[in-house]
């Protein structure tokens, strides 16, 4: 199995944050998650190392927490790409077999790439393969230089290029596939008499070629692979380009998104064909909606959704954790939370469950079996089942559970006082 060992120690001065920038967010989800997923969806790697160093402790509780293959390394000070790789050398000593080299802030790459990119290191039985991209605009990448057999002879920082190779358009996207049992002996021999001082991962192509090793290039497709997050604004662009992708694969599938513009899909989402969804949606989370489903317009679901076929879910309707059966409407101006909902149910305009107790802080489960009817502007304060069939009045305030079929009423009787108006002064 492979190994991967992820470059996060940089200090991401550009975003302007306390935080470091490899744990901003894209739907929720960290940059450096999307990194170690994407590595580890390959299927073909066992291990991540994450070099960390600014605010280092925030990053490895995130790694440590929601990742058990992959732990962090601390480099202290941050010397360079180089350096940073060689602080995993005491983990991997003896390791032989291939290692990915990426970083913690281009978290648009995916799995399907990479195992391209491991398979055409493998089959051209490579020593070193740098993923390359050409750029029209390549200013501040390391430049690609090729050998004339096409083979890769060196990397060239911008800094420390000359006109000739500063008119190169190739350009290095900085995910490197490694022969570790071959190159490791490289970090002992790089120096840093270079324009930064710094310690370049780079010149370990050098190295491979002062040493007949076999260093080729993987040239990508599509650059928005590489797309790397260095101010707030790349951090939209990269929100903007990840929604897309998804949103084009939901409507390749068959899912009716009526206006891309507005709509926020996260990757985790799957959707069934002959759904539609409306205008201004923010979907985030992993869920789950079958097909012929309506959602929105402006509908929002937080994730943990499980929706059967159609159910519509409308306009400012809030869902999190939560699983409805199939042909349930809840229509308007509602929030279901921590809920499961069974079949045919209707939930009226300004249904709320409150599912949160702010003095305890516990959350507990509202149950809504089929065919109920939940009345508008009703409050269901969990924890709370409604059986089968029940009807619950308008404006119910329903705070223990509902036998089957049963019809429950909380309001004050409508009084009518005739003339009332008229007879004030
Ligand atoms: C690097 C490459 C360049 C390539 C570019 C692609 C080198 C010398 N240059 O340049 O050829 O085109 O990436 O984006 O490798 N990091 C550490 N520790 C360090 C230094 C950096 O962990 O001591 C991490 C950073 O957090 C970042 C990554 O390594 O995630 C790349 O570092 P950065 O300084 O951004 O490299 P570039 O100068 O962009
Ligand atoms: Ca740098």
């Amino acid at each position: 199995m492979i190994k991967s060992i992820i470059l996060a120690a940089g200090k991401g001065t550009r975003m302007k944050s306390d935080m470091p920038k490899v744990l901003h967010t894209i739907f929720d989800k960290p940059l450096v998650g999307y990194v170690i997923d994407a590595v580890n969806n390959t299927g073909l790697t066992d291990e991540s190392f994450v070099i960390v160093g600014h605010k280092a402790e925030q990053v490895e509780e995130y790694v440590h927490n929601n990742y058990t293959n992959a732990k962090c390394i601390l480099q202290t000070p941050q010397l360079g790409t180089g350096h940073a790789v060689s602080m995993a050398l005491p983990y991997l000593k003896d390791f032989e077999g291939d290692v990915i080299v990426l970083c913690g802030d281009t978290p648009l790459i995916t799995s399907e790439n990479l195992k391209k990119f491991i398979n055409q290191h493998r089959e051209k039985k490579s020593d070193i393969t740098v993923m390359s991209a050409i750029f029209d605009n390549p200013s501040n990448y390391g430049r690609i230089i090729r050998n004339p057999d096409g083979s890769v002879n060196s990397i060239v920082e911008e800094k420390d290029a000359n006109p000739e190779q500063k008119a190169v358009k190739e350009i290095n996207a900085g995910i490197y596939c490694i022969n570790w049992g071959k190159v490791k002996a490289a970090f002992a021999d790089l120096k840093n008499n270079n324009a930064q001082g710094e310690y370049y991962l780079t010149d370990i192509i050098q190295w491979g070629n002062e040493h007949n090793l076999a260093v080729n290039a993987y040239t990508l497709s599509d650059n928005t692979e590489i797309y790397g997050i260095n101010s707030r604004a790349n951090l939209a662009e990269a929100s903007k380009i990840l929604n897309n992708r998804t949103l084009n694969k939901l409507m390749a599938e068959g899912v009716t998104i009526v206006d891309p513009f507005t709509t926020w899909i996260s990757p985790e989402t799957e959707i069934d064909s002959d759904t539609i969804i409306y205008p201004s949606c923010y979907i985030n989370g992993k869920n789950k909606i079958g097909k012929y489903c309506k959602i929105g317009p402006f509908a929002h679901l937080r994730g943990d959704v499980v929706l059967g076929d159609y159910v519509k879910i409308g306009n400012f309707v809030e869902v999190k954790k939560t699983t409805i059966k199939s042909h349930t409407n809840a229509c308007h101006l509602t929030y279901l939370g921590d809920s499961e909902v069974g079949a045919n149910v209707n939930i009226g305009a300004g249904t709320i469950t409150a599912n949160y107790n702010p003095l305890t802080k516990v959350k507990s489960k509202t149950i809504i079996k089929d065919n109920v009817k939940i009345g508008s502007n009703s409050v269901l304060v969990a924890p709370v089942t409604i059986e089968e069939g029940a009807n619950v009045g308008a404006v119910g305030v329903i705070t223990k559970s509902i036998p089957a079929w049963a019809l429950a009423i909380t309001r004050a009787p409508l009084r009518i006082i005739e003339n009332w108006v008229k007879k004030q002064n």
